[in-house]
């Protein structure tokens, strides 16, 4: 568990996400402390999702902030005004980010090894060497070694969640964000994928904002669980007291309906 005094590496202050009059987030406050492990639990269309795509600046936010070790990511406020940090800045946090999808998004056209060095190499400027020797390395941790010039196409679904994984830490993230990133595999495959983050989890200090519907992993991996509905964190607990003595009704009606 990371020292409840460590610094926050995400901040969510006053978060406001609308589309059109649909007001999906309302007004968010949260914090995740460097190193520590989130799982963001709630209903189909509580904002599970927009708040990830939010911290990958894939959503604009309507209004508040989200700082990023304690650096204001998208916006800040200058001299009472929110305003719009220049997109150079914001690009330099975003590396600090990564995130891995439901569909695993890998480019079809590139072998394995050019999907994982694409980023490092163009974002990054690490010389092609560098990044071809860490890949051979993240190919390892995910177990897929003997996959580097294979195409997705030849892949299995779990394999190609597993090099999108590869993908992501390839960038060195601070912050690992994953969406459901077993919703889209035959249920055969999704052991391999989770336990290949278990690893991750177990031997990085890497943060991670979860989302997935895999309460027995959530439970392992979390050290803590939020519960949303409607745009608003109604429980927050560790995951040993929020799965198995949530205090919200709520709570305890969303988990009896999904285990
Ligand atoms: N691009 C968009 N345009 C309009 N509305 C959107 C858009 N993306 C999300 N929404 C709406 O925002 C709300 C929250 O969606 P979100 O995808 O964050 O939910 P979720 O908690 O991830 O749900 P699920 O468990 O089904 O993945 C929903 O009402 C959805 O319809
Ligand atoms: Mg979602």
């Amino acid at each position: 568990m990371p020292a409840t005094d460590s610094a926050p590496v995400i901040r969510f202050e006053n978060v406001v996400k609308r589309f059109g009059d649909n007001t999906v987030l309302d007004n968010l406050n949260f914090e995740v402390r460097k190193g520590e492990r989130v799982t963001l639990i709630g209903p189909s269309g509580s904002g599970k999702t927009t708040i990830l795509r939010l911290v990958m600046t894939l959503e604009e936010l309507t209004d508040g902030y989200i700082y990023i070790d304690g650096e204001p990511f998208t916006y800040e406020e200058r001299g009472g005004k929110r305003v719009a940090r220049k997109p150079k800045d914001v690009a330099k946090v975003a590396t600090k980010i990564g995130m891995v999808f439901q569909q695993f998004n890998l480019f079809p056209n590139m072998t394995v090894m050019e999907n994982i060095v694409e980023a490092p190499v163009h974002v990054l400027g690490k010389s092609k060497e560098e990044a071809r020797q860490r890949a051979h390395e993240l190919l390892e941790l995910v177990g897929l070694s003997d996959k580097a010039d294979a195409h997705p196409s030849r892949l299995s679904g779990g394999q190609q969640q597993r090099v999108a994984i590869a993908r992501a830490l390839a960038m060195d993230p601070e912050i690992l964000l994953l969406d459901e990133v077993t919703s889209a595999l035959d249920p055969e495959l999704v052991g391999e994928v989770l336990s290949v983050l278990r690893n991750i989890a177990e031997t990085t200090n890497i943060t991670m904002l979860i989302v997935t519907h895999e309460m027995q992993f959530a439970q392992e991996v979390s050290h803590r669980v939020l519960m949303f509905d409607q745009g608003r964190i109604i429980e927050d607990a560790e995951p040993h007291v929020m799965f198995s003595n949530p205090r919200e009704p709520r709570t305890k009606a969303f988990l009896q309906a999904v285990l």
